[in-house]
């Protein structure tokens, strides 16, 4: 009896560190998408990074480190580069869960508008 109240604690105790870390990563993907609108990454690569005068970011998205490469030292074609001031890693980090959360153009989901 007792080796069973052990194991339903311990079951509970493992759904609810899965439920917070969900949350957690949602709250990641948020703040990214608000970080991309914010620093204004939106404006050369659409809301949802399919491209604009920048090309699209997805569906083939790069490693973060990558990310993260082109996006501190900016490109020649006209990407600036963001420093630490105006883009902490964190948010970096953020930008990238967000871009990672999104569904790749042309798929049903994106089409269905969800
Ligand atoms: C003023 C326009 C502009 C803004 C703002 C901008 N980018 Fe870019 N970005 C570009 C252009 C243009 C390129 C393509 C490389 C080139 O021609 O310079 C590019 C390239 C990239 C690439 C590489 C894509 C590839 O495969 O070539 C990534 C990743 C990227 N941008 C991410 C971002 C993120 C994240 C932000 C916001 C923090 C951002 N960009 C803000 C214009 C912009």
């Amino acid at each position: 009896m007792r080796k069973t109240v052990y194991s339903l604690l311990a079951s509970a105790f493992i759904v609810s560190a899965a439920g917070l870390a969900a949350v957690a990563q949602e709250d990641v993907v948020q703040h990214g998408a608000q970080v991309f609108m914010d620093v204004g990454c939106w404006q050369c690569h659409g809301t949802v990074g399919q491209g604009g005068a920048g090309p699209a970011l997805l569906p083939n998205l790069h490693p973060e480190e990558v990310l993260a490469t082109f996006v501190r030292q900016g490109t020649i074609g006209g990407m600036p580069p963001y420093t630490h001031a105006v883009l902490s890693n964190e948010d970096l980090h953020a930008i990238y869960a967000y871009l990672k959360s999104l569904p790749a153009p042309g798929t049903p989901e994106l089409l269905q508008g969800e």
